[in-house]
């Protein structure tokens, strides 16, 4: 049996302050009893994660990185390391989020090469992948589909999948209140399982997760994580505010 996961990506929104009220709220929100059946991540900004650390000691509620440098250090002014990740400590981090992709040029080679050095570090990784509405409109979802998970995680070992997450958001539902039907999403997340089996094998299939995100919402979750190959969400906007957040949380 595969546990829920269910993470917030807060992108960059809320300054220090704002950020720390949310956090309070969502630990006000989240009961314990909800975490027994279901794993919680927060991924904040960098300049957040410090000072949650401190904060979440305890709560059994994970803190991630939105991204890091695929070199182990160097002169890459502005960038963050995996290791810089690791020592605050952080304990995950999200590797090709469609944001990156596309605002930050960053391919599939790179991204394989940041799932390396995170996982090299300690960290726990959410890879994700999902085609753009142009994409799935010219029938080439799988195609693409595949082209991602082959190239940014097809070269893992059986050990380390034990530390990676998969996460399918649809290009065309990020922020956009489109959110993909169950029917949708679940296609295209057997499809993903049935690659991890070319990868890797059936075990590690099998106790992958594969989250869903875009435009997930208290209202809409219960019916996408009833899908069979729908193991939890990566939420968005909804991750910005405790009461919905907590909402998808007990969905
Ligand atoms: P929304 O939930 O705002 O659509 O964002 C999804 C997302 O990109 C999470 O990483």
């Amino acid at each position: 049996m595969r546990k829920r996961l269910v993470a917030g990506n807060w992108k960059m929104n809320t300054d220090l302050n704002d950020g720390f009220l949310l956090l309070k709220d969502i630990l006000n929100e989240v009961r314990e009893a909800e975490l027994e059946k279901c794993d919680v991540h927060i991924y904040a900004p960098f300049t957040h994660l410090k000072i949650f650390h401190n904060s979440l000691n305890g709560s059994g509620l994970m803190l991630g990185a939105q991204n890091c440098h695929q070199e182990e250090s160097g002169a890459y002014t502005g960038e963050i390391s995996a290791q810089m990740l690791a020592s605050i400590p952080v304990q995950s981090v999200l590797v090709g989020h469609s944001e990156r992709r596309e605002y930050c040029g960053e391919t599939n080679e790179i991204l394989a090469k940041k799932v390396n050095t995170a996982l090299a570090n300690g960290l726990k990784v959410i890879y994700c992948f999902g085609e753009t509405l142009e994409q799935r409109e010219s029938g080439e979802h799988f195609n693409v589909v595949k082209q991602q998970l082959i190239e940014g995680v097809g070269h893992l070992t059986v050990e380390q999948w034990q530390h990676v997450t998969l996460a399918y958001e649809p290009v065309w539902a990020i922020g956009t209140g489109k959110t993909a039907s169950a029917e949708q999403a679940q296609e295209i997340h057997e499809y993903a399982r049935k690659i991890v089996i070319e990868m890797s094998n059936d075990g590690v299939a099998d106790a992958t997760r594969i989250l869903y995100g875009g435009s997930v919402k208290p209202g809409n979750a219960g019916h996408l994580f009833s899908m069979e190959d729908i193991d939890g969400g990566l939420i968005g906007g909804a991750a910005l505010n405790g009461e919905s957040f907590a909402g998808i949380i007990r969905a």
